[in-house]
C-alpha cells in the first residue's frame, strides 16, 4: 500500500484527481470503478474542472440502495448525474450503476458482474471507507472473496448515511453491492479518506490484520493500493512519519 498523507481534503482530492486524469490521458477508453458519499465529492469537482475526454471510458458503480427509484435524491444514481457524470462526456450506455429497482436481484447481480470483464476489467477502482471499514456495502464479516450481491447495511452505516433520507428509519435496509472479490479485481486502487471520523477504520484497514471485521484490510492483498487521507484521518496511523517520508523523497522514476 502506498499511503499518502495530505494536509485536508482538498489537498487529497488534487492528488486524487492527478492519478484518475493520469489514467484517462494514457488510457482514453479506461474502465473506472466509482463510488458514492461524501468523500469524493471534491474529487469529482476537480476532474470536472479538468475538462478530461471522457467520451471512450466506462464506468462501475460500486453500489446502490435497494427500494429508491433512480430519481431519489438519495440514491446512487441521481448522486453520481448530479456530482459527475452529466458535467462530462461520458456516453450514458457506458455508465453502469446497480439497479435497486431490479425484481430478480440475484440475476441481476450476475449481470452486472458479466458486463466488467467484456468491457476490459476495472482499471481503478475509486473507494472510500465506511466509519465500520466498510468498502462498497461491504459491512464487516463479508466474505473476503464475496461477489456482486445483496447487503444488509449495519444500524451504523444506516445512521451515518440518515441525512441523505433525512433520518435514520428511511435508510433502506438492503443495497446491493460490488463484493470484496470483485473489488480485488481491479488493476488499481485508489482509496480516500477524509476526517477524524474515518481514522480508526483507516488505521485497523492499513496496519491491523487482515480481518473480515475490517473489509478495508482486504486491500492489502492486492498489489497496487494507494490510500489518500488528510490529516486527521492519518491521526491513528503509527507509522505515519515513514509514509511521509516514503512520498516526499519518491525517485523521479516512481511517477505517482
Ligand atoms: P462517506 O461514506 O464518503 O459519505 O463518508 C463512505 C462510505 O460509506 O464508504
Amino acid at each position: 500500500m502506498e499511503i499518502i498523507i495530505q494536509p485536508t481534503a482538498k489537498d487529497g482530492s488534487a492528488v486524487a484527481a492527478g492519478i484518475v486524469a493520469r489514467l484517462l490521458r494514457e488510457k482514453p477508453d479506461a474502465v473506472l470503478g466509482l463510488a458514492t458519499g461524501r468523500t469524493p465529492l471534491l474529487l469529482y469537482r476537480e476532474l470536472v474542472q479538468m475538462k478530461l475526454d471522457w467520451s471512450r471510458v466506462t464506468t462501475f458503480n460500486l453500489d446502490e440502495y435497494v427500494g429508491p427509484p433512480p430519481a431519489h435524491p438519495a440514491s446512487f444514481h441521481c448522486f453520481m448525474w448530479e456530482h459527475l457524470f452529466r458535467h462530462v462526456n461520458v456516453p450514458k450506455e457506458n455508465v453502469h450503476i446497480p439497479d435497486g429497482l431490479t425484481k430478480d436481484v440475484p440475476a441481476f447481480c450476475r449481470q452486472y458482474e458479466d458486463a466488467i470483464r467484456p468491457a476490459g476489467g476495472i482499471d481503478l477502482q475509486v473507494l472510500g471507507i465506511g466509519t465500520d471499514g466498510h468498502i462498497g456495502f461491504n459491512e464487516p464479516t463479508s466474505s473476503l472473496a464475496s461477489r456482486t450481491r445483496l447487503k444488509t447495511l449495519t444500524a451504523q452505516t444506516r445512521s451515518d448515511n440518515a441525512r441523505s433520507f433525512g433520518g435514520d428509519d428511511r435508510v433502506p435496509h438492503h443495497v446491493i453491492t460490488m463484493g470484496i472479490g470483485t473489488i480485488l479485481e481491479a488493476r488499481q486502487i485508489l482509496l480516500l479518506a477524509f476526517g477524524h471520523a474515518k481514522a480508526q477504520a483507516i488505521a485497523a484497514a492499513v496496519e491491523g490484520p487482515v480481518t473480515a471485521m475490517n473489509p478495508a484490510s482486504a486491500l492489502q492483498l492486492h498489489p497496487v493500493v494507494k490510500v489518500v487521507l488528510d490529516e486527521p484521518a492519518a491521526a491513528r496511523l503509527s507509522k505515519a512519519d515513514y509514509y511521509r517520508w516514503v512520498y516526499d523523497n519518491k525517485p523521479d522514476w516512481q511517477i505517482i
